[in-house]
């Protein structure tokens, strides 16, 4: 078998249309434009990249968009002053705070404080919880993304078993959630999980986001699956390349995410509706 491949820089373009025409609807109706902020601290390269991909989408989709750089020493209360100053401007409807934050500053304070009807990224506890009842407002970007992704196969996702690799809040967690609410099976692996390859061979469904490099071999694929690479790392030679050995997995898969092109596009593609609805929560 050769996997058919899930595009997500392609599926991401239709999604960023159709924010477009919804936001050119907005304007027609006299409503001011979504407006989004991205809070950046620190010098981080890779965020540095994430940030300015995230402002140019926005431009391109019509929104207002603010970039706040603070400086890698900014106190975690001048920081949450950043917040609240946000929190409280109504031409803002989305508030990111760009992770990891430098060690003074806890990350959890920061995601609190931040109105839950602007929280964006859906990390603030009040978004997760409802996520967790299936009553989602906004939620989170990636594991969001990858969901417009499964849909896109085609497929019925009802019943299928789903494993996720990874069990970070800002991924592997909401991914689960999702893929229950999707009335899938679900398990859950982390660094602790006992016979991961056969927990992996059982999948369905495979969902990689550990951060590591080819993590994943292609005999760890169910012949069939479909295969979701959330990683992004460089290898040795610094060609960018996810967490599964994408080569060797397109042989077992029936779908499968490319990197780049795959769900780094849709990350920014689900960030950009979650304003959006900010916006149209704000009214
Ligand atoms: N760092 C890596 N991914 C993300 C994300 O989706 N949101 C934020 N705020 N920071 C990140």
């Amino acid at each position: 078998m050769s996997a058919k491949i899930l595009d997500g820089k392609a599926i991401a373009a239709e999604v960023r249309a159709e924010v477009a025409t919804k936001v050119a609807e907005r304007r027609r109706a006299g409503k001011p434009r979504p407006g989004l902020a991205v809070v950046l601290v620190g010098d981080n390269p890779a965020s540095q990249v994430y940030v300015r991909n995230k402002h140019k989408a926005c431009a391109e989709v019509g929104f207002h968009s603010e970039l706040h750089e603070l400086p890698a020493s900014v106190s975690q209360d001048e920081l949450l002053e950043v917040v609240d100053a946000l929190n409280a401007d109504p031409a803002i409807n989305g508030i990111l705070v760009q992770l990891p934050l430098p060690a003074q500053i806890n990350p959890e304070a920061v995601i609190e404080r931040i109105l839950p009807t602007k929280d964006v990224d859906g990390f603030h506890p009040y978004n997760v919880g409802r996520l967790s009842l299936r009553m989602p407002v906004l939620r989170p970007c990636t594991p969001k993304g990858v969901m417009t992704l499964l849909e896109r196969t085609g497929q019925a996702l009802e019943g299928l078993d789903a494993v996720v690799i990874g069990q970070s809040n800002i991924v592997g967690r909401p991914m689960a959630l999702e893929l229950l609410a999707a009335r899938c099976t679900i398990t859950v692996c982390h660094s602790r999980t006992k016979d991961l390859a056969e927990k992996a061979r059982a999948a369905d469904i495979l969902v990689v986001a550990i951060g590591r490099e080819r993590f994943v071999p292609g005999d760890w694929i169910k012949p069939g699956a479909m295969v979701i690479d959330v990683g992004m790392n460089r290898d040795a030679a610094g060609k960018l390349c996810g967490d599964v050995d994408v080569d060797a997995a397109r042989e077992h898969a029936s779908w499968i995410t490319p990197v780049p092109g795959g769900v780094g596009p849709m990350t920014i593609a689900s960030l950009l509706e979650n304003t959006l609805q900010a916006a149209d929560l704000a009214g």
